[in-house]
């Protein structure tokens, strides 16, 4: 699997414009400027400009101009502000306008994990859209239909993905539940031994309603369930008559401090891992992989906690219509603390959580850069105004597969008959490679 990983890009390589080929051309790729940012942009910077100007006449006159135009652009866009829900996707692109559902970030930027030599993954665009061509038929066949508190459509394709391009000999879950993670690697590999790991055994849901239970997979659940990080992982690769460990795939859905669980893979010698909820800071209920990344001297990470900064001016405004977004006063605890969640290192599904000065957060992000090979967010599906997600902001993810606009591929690969709400759980997935640091 080592040698897949070869080529370095920081974005998740969606960038090719010959994604057509793959499926017939797609005409419908539209992109307009939103006249209305652009004339607030333009106030509030002029504003600033107004109050500091030393010629008095000259000054006036532009100003007044360009209140002129930025108050005819609000007129000409005021239809966008009558009763509509916030949460309505046409709102939503009206106020924005596609480019605006992604890009208000665009000058903060989206933390992301450093890696050691600046590896990613060598899968492409392409290789996405053939994939989600392929899966979405597979996932309408799944047996737990409604998986509420387990993944969407989103992750179940990032982890068959991923999962079918490594090709392990053995693949690990951490976090069960009613098995529907289980059925996803099943329907990658069909003939790979799992290992799953979880306090209650998937069976016990079958007396309710639909769940699955796999005939080639170990079950440490129930009675017999023990902790990833208290398993004798030597015991169970000998028993799976397991020698190379980088030929085995680690899938976290477990709501476990990722720092924990990565140096519990590491001391394993275990090299693949995909953490299904990978939170960004100041959400979720552990501590994340894009949280302890989330450092200043990355662009897009750190944060102000200043009320009156563009941050909290972008944060406000995103909120309004993405029900996950965090406003400042979400994002920061006392003491100006943002990191984390507000200061405080979750673990456990928020039951066990502590809090981490500054200084530890930093060091935690120096130390997973030092076993970092490859980092790589699984991008969305497709753009909020094609699958009609209200609840992740588009702006701190990374561009999705099937971008905005772009309805027709969007139909030709299935995704039109899916229901919205299968589109809601995207936490920005990670696939991780790590090894000692130094090698
Ligand atoms: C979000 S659910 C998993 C969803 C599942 N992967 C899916 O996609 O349908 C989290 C699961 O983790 C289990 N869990 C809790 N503590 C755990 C631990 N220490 N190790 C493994 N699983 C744990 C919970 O019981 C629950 O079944």
């Amino acid at each position: 699997m080592l040698e897949r990983v070869v080529s370095a890009r920081r974005t998740a390589s969606h960038s090719d414009e010959d994604d057509d080929s793959v499926l017939g051309t797609d005409e419908s790729k539209t992109k307009r400027q939103n006249l209305y940012l652009l004339a607030s942009n333009y106030l509030s910077r002029f504003s600033h400009f107004c109050c500091q100007c030393t010629a008095p006449t000259a000054c006036l006159v532009l100003c007044l101009v360009l209140v002129f135009v930025s108050v005819a652009s609000l007129f000409v866009h005021s239809r966008n502000f009558v009763c509509i829900s916030p949460f309505d996707p046409k709102t939503r692109v009206g106020f924005f306008g596609l480019d605006g559902l992604e890009s208000d970030f665009g000058s903060l930027g989206v933390p992301w994990c450093r890696s050691k030599y600046g590896k990613t993954v060598e899968w492409t665009s392409k290789d996405l859209i053939k994939g989600l061509e392929e899966f979405v038929p597979i996932y309408e066949t799944r047996p737990i239909k409604n998986n509420m508190y387990g993944m969407g459509f989103d992750h179940s394709f990032g982890l068959w993905f991923i999962a079918r391009w490594l090709k392990p000999d053995l693949m690990i879950e951490s976090g069960a539940f009613k098995g529907h993670s289980t059925w996803v690697l099943r329907q990658a590999m069909p003939d790979t031994p799992i290992v799953s790991l979880s306090p209650r055994h998937p069976e016990k849901y079958l007396k309710k309603g639909p769940a699955y239970v796999d005939g080639n997979c170990t079950y440490f659940a129930g009675k017999d369930f023990v902790d990833f990080g208290s398993v004798n992982w030597n015991a169970v690769m000998r028993k799976h008559g397991i020698t190379d460990l980088s030929r085995v795939l680690i899938f976290f859905d477990d709501h476990q401090n990722e720092l924990k669980r990565v140096k519990q893979a590491l001391h394993a010698g275990f090299q693949h891992l995909v953490f299904e909820d990978n939170y960004d800071t100041g959400t979720g209920d552990h501590y994340s992989l894009r949280q302890i990344c989330d450092q200043s001297y990355i662009r897009g990470g750190g944060h102000s906690c200043f009320v009156d900064s563009d941050e909290a001016r972008i944060r406000l405004k995103r909120k309004i219509f993405w029900e996950k977004a965090v406003d400042i006063d979400g994002l920061c605890g006392p003491n100006e603390a943002w990191w984390g969640v507000r200061g405080w290192m979750r673990d456990n599904f928020n039951h066990s959580n502590k809090p981490i000065s500054y200084e530890e957060h930093f060091q935690n992000s120096r130390f997973v850069e030092s076993i970092l090979d490859v980092y790589w967010e699984l991008p969305p599906a497709a753009g909020p105004s094609l699958t009609h997600q209200t609840r992740y902001d588009p702006a701190r993810a990374v561009s999705p597969i099937v971008e905005d606009g772009r309805y027709g591929l969007f139909q030709r690969l299935g995704l039109g008959r899916l229901e919205t709400s299968v589109f809601n759980g995207y936490t920005q997935m990670v696939y991780l490679q790590i090894s000692q640091p130094g090698s």
